[in-house]
Formats: structure tokens, sequence, C-alpha cells
């Protein structure tokens, strides 16, 4: 099956070369599952009921967070009611939500999704890989479900990786999230699952990590915060990493990386072509 993840799409910029490409990219593609990680997309901050529609509305299957999950205090609420939207798995037991969902992907097929968080230069939270282990021991690939996407959201590049080879064969992807630059490590790994340290973000490239440069540089420079973060709103690179699995087992045959539009490189799938 064909799976596109999308890394963290920042405001206006980032939705809107989602909701402008993402049709027509499930259709010359012929995906059969897309990701999204939203955690940004309301101007920069967490995520609304509306934009969270609107994403599925676009072809999107489920949307992961990380730490600016509840920015918006309404996605405390309907979360409940969004099945789609996966927040962090090691929050605190009775967090609203859940951080794994089993979804069904455009084909039929059963694609579990979660999200855990990193904990090195992050706020302390129970062990993701300890999360993790206990999901892919309810649920495992191929009996449990035809596809496992993990969104491991975390700062550290090696707490990624770690993850990476604590998944490898037991999940179809691993994609990082969180530091808003993509990486160029994509692969598969030894055991069949594909992985990238981090996606990027989707969002403006003339930016600090997607805010508008200024506020940044003034707090870098006098250490004395002059007003908010606000969402860049130059034109978006959508950036994502394309993967196949083989059917019968579940794991990665192919990986990509995907960045369109905006000010990086193009890069598209060619497998894809
Ligand atoms: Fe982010
Ligand atoms: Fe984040």
């Amino acid at each position: 099956m064909r799976i596109l993840f999308i890394g963290d799409l920042v405001g206006r910029s980032g939705r809107s070369v989602v909701l402008e490409r993402l049709p027509g990219l499930i259709a010359d593609w012929k995906l059969d599952f897309v990701a999204v990680n939203g955690e940004n997309a309301a101007g920069g901050f967490g995520i609304t009921e509306a934009i969270y529609q609107d994403l599925l509305d676009a072809g999107a299957d489920a949307i992961t967070l990380g730490n600016h999950a509840w920015d918006q205090r309404e996605a405390l609420v309907f979360i409940e009611r969004a099945p789609r939207l996966i927040r962090p798995l090691n929050f605190p037991p009775g967090t609203p939500g859940r951080g794994a969902a089993m979804v069904e992907a455009k084909n039929g097929a059963r694609v579990l999704v979660m999200n855990p968080m990193g904990r090195i230069f992050m706020d302390p939270l129970d062990d993701p890989f300890a999360a993790v282990d206990r999901e892919l021991t309810a649920c495992a690939l191929r009996s449990g479900a035809d596809a496992i996407v993990i969104d491991v959201h975390a700062e550290a590049t090696s707490e990624k990786q770690a993850m990476g080879y604590f998944a490898d064969g037991r999940v179809s992807l691993v994609v990082g999230t969180h530091t808003h630059a993509p990486t160029a490590d994509h692969r598969i790994l030894p055991r069949g699952t594909a992985f990238v340290s981090d996606v990027g973000m989707t969002g403006d490239y003339e930016s600090v990590i997607g805010m508008n440069r200024e506020e940044p540089l003034t707090r870098f420079l006098r250490k004395i915060p002059q007003g908010k973060f606000e969402a860049s709103m130059g034109p978006a690179t959508l950036c994502g990493l394309a993967v196949e699995t083989d059917d019968t087992t579940g794991l990665a045959s192919r990986v990509g990386a995907v960045r369109l539009g905006g000010r990086l490189e193009e890069a598209r799938p060619a497998f894809w072509g």
C-alpha cells in the first residue's frame, strides 16, 4: 500500500499547500493512506476542529500532534469526537483523546497510528519506548493491523533513531517530527521499517522554524521578548515521506522524500512516477 506522511504543517501557509495539493497527490500517486502532523496548524499553535475537518476533507486519513497538542484549548474537548486525531501516546493517564488509533485507509486496510513523544530537551513524560511496546504487544503488524505508522515527536535525533531501531521489523514506518527541518537520512532499516530522523515542516522555510524571523532573532539577540511568535506567511514547502509497503508483510519496500513548492529543492518519489 502507498502511504504519505506529511510533516508539521505550520499556520495558514502550511495548511494552504496541503489543501491545494493533497487531492492531486492522492489521485496522481494512488495513495492509500495519508497522515499529517497538525500540531502547528492553527497559526503555529495547536489545531482547531474546523482545521481538523478541512484536512480530512482534503484527504488526510489521520492527524497526529505533539507538544503543541493543546495550544488551542478546544482540542481538549473535540478530540473526543475526532477519531482520526491522535495526541502524544505517553501523556499522563486520563489525558483526553487517544495516543494510538486504528484508522481505516482509503483501500479499507487497517492502519494503526501512534504518536510517542521524546523526553530529551522536552517536558518530562512517561517512557515512550514502553508505551510503544505496549501498543505493539496489543496490536501486532499483520495479525492486528495491515500497516503501522509511528510519528515520533522529539527534539533529539538520537532518541528518534533509537525509536526507529526499537520498532524496526514491527512497524511499517517511523517518522520523526518536531524540529521543522528535514533530514536526508530516509531509508529502510535492516528489518524492514522505513525511517527518517525528521520529515521537516510543511511551512514557509524563509523563517525560523515556521515563525516570522524578527521575534525569534530579537529573543536570541536581546533575551527580551518584544512580541508574539507568528506563523510566517510566505509560500510553503510541503515536506513528507513516501512509503510503499508490501501487502503480505506490512513492512516497507520503498521510501522516498517529498518536498514540493516553496524554498526547498524539489523531491518526489521516482517510484511513483
Ligand atoms: Fe511542530
Ligand atoms: Fe513539536
